[in-house]
C-alpha cells in the first residue's frame, strides 16, 4: 500500500509517500517546509501558521509525489495528523486530506501526532519496533511510554509543566538565542569548558518509589527559573554576560534536563525489562541526549535508537508510517474526521 502522509500540526508543512506492508515500510519521499516567519515573533503564531499551511500544502504535496516519481493516481490512502496541535493548523491538513481522499476514492485515516513520532525511527532502523521504552520529547509534549506492541501504549509519566523542547526554547530566549532555541542551546553548550554552574536534575530523587506519580513524571519549569535567576545574577548592574558565562549556563541547563530524562528512562527500562529505548520528537535530535542515554545503557545490552534529525522533528513520513499501520488493521476515518487540540494517545490502557 502507498500512503500519502500529511502533517500540519504546528509550523512545518510536510508531505511524504511511504510504501509497504506490516513492519516493512519504506519512505519514498519526504518534503518538509519550515515556516521561518515565526522567528520574527520568537514563537509560533497560530493564525500565521494556518495561513502559511494553506499556501504551502498543495506545492508540498506535488513535490512529494514528484520526488517519488508518482502521480495522485498511485496513492492508495491518505494519512493526516488530526491531533494534538494547533486546531487551525491541523484543520488545513485534515480538510485537504479528506477532500483529496474523497476525490481519489481512497481511504483517509486520522493519525495522532505523538503516535507518529513513535513510528519515526522505524523508517530508518529495522530494530526500532516494539517491545521498547519510548522517550517522547518534543516542543509540546514530554512523555515516557512503555510500548509492548504497536498500538498499545502505556504512558508511565509526563511533564507536569513545560515540555523538554519548550524548556530548551525558553532557555534559548533567556540566553539571547533565536527561536527555536533547542538546536542553538545544544550548540552553545557544546562550547562550554569545565562547568562553573550546576543545577540538579529536576524531579529526580533516590527516595521516589515505583507506584507514585513522581517516579516517572517530570518537571522543567523550575529549571528554567533557575537559569533565569543565574542570568539575573550575572547581568546585575547592567553587565552583559560573557560568551563563556552563556555557554556555561546552556551546558548546566542541558546537563540537568538530560539527567532527568535519562534517569526516568532508566527506571522504565528496568521496570519493564525492555532491551530497546526509542527516542522521538524534536529533542531526540539532541546529540548530548543520545550520547548520555547510550552511555547509561552501555553495559546493560540495551540499545538506544534515535531517528535522524530530519525524522526527529515534525515530518509527514512518520504520519504516513503510523497511518499505514492503522490502515493495515482495517481502520479508516470517516469524512467527519476533525481536528483536536488535545487528545490522549490511542490504545492507551486505562490505569
Ligand atoms: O517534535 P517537534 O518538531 O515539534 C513538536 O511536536 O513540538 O519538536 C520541536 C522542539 C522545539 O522545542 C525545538 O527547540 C526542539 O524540538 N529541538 C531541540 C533540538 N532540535 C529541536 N531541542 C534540543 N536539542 C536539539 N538539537
Ligand atoms: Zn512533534
Amino acid at each position: 500500500m502507498r500512503v500519502l502522509g500529511i502533517e500540519t500540526s504546528c509550523d512545518e508543512t510536510s508531505a511524504s509517500i511511504v510504501e509497504g506492508v506490516g513492519n516493512h515500510a519504506a519512505m519514498r519521499s519526504l518534503v518538509i517546509l519550515s515556516q521561518d516567519v515565526h522567528r520574527i515573533f520568537g514563537g509560533v503564531v497560530p493564525e500565521i501558521a494556518s495561513r502559511a499551511h494553506l499556501t504551502a500544502l498543495v506545492p508540498v504535496v506535488r513535490r512529494a509525489l514528484a520526488d517519488a516519481s508518482l502521480t495522485l493516481a498511485d496513492v492508495d490512502a491518505v494519512a493526516v495528523t488530526n491531533a494534538p496541535g494547533l486546531v487551525g493548523a491541523l484543520l488545513v491538513g485534515v480538510s485537504f486530506a479528506k477532500a483529496l481522499a474523497f476525490a481519489l476514492g481512497v481511504p483517509v485515516i486520522g493519525v495522532h501526532h505523538m503516535e507518529g513520532h513513535l513510528f519515526a525511527a522505524s523508517l530508518e532502523v529495522e530494530d526500532a519496533v516494539p517491545p521498547f521504552t519510548a522517550l517522547l520529547v518534543s516542543g509540546g509534549h514530554t512523555m515516557l511510554v512503555d510500548v509492548p506492541e504497536w498500538g498499545t501504549y502505556q504512558v508511565l509519566g509526563r511533564t507536569r509543566d513545560d515540555a523538554a523542547g519548550e524548556a530548551f526554547d525558553k532557555v534559548g530566549k533567556l540566553l539571547g538565542l533565536p527561536y527555536p532555541g533547542g538546536p542553538q542551546v545544544e550548540q552553545l553548550a557544546a562550547t562550554a569548558g569545565a562547568p562553573s554552574v550546576r543545577y540538579s536534575p529536576p524531579m529526580l530523587r533516590r527516595d521516589q518509589q515505583p507506584g507514585t506519580s513522581d517516579y516517572y513524571d517530570m518537571s522543567f519549569s523550575g529549571l528554567k527559573t533557575a537559569v533565569l535567576n543565574s542570568v539575573r545574577e550575572k547581568t546585575a548592574d547592567g553587565r552583559t554576560m560573557t560568551d563563556d558565562e552563556r555557554s556555561d549556563l546552556a551546558r548546566a541547563f542541558q546537563d540537568a534536563l538530560i539527567g532527568t530524562l535519562a534517569g526516568k528512562t532508566e527506571r522504565a527500562v528496568k521496570a519493564f525489562g525492555r532491551k530497546r529505548v526509542v527516542v522521538a520528537g524534536g529533542v531526540a535530535a539532541n546529540r548530548a541526549l543520545g550520547d548520555a542515554l547510550r552511555k547509561r545503557f552501555a553495559t546493560s545490552g540495551v540499545s538506544v535508537i534515535a531517528p535522524s534529525s530530519r525524522l526527529s522533528t515534525d515530518n509527514a513520513a512518520m504520519i504516513a508510517r503510523a497511518g499505514l499501520y492503522r490502515l493495515d488493521r482495517g481502520e479508516r476515518s470517516g469524512l467527519d474526521l476533525t481536528a483536536y487540540a488535545a487528545q490522549p494517545l490511542p490504545g492507551v490502557p486505562h490505569a
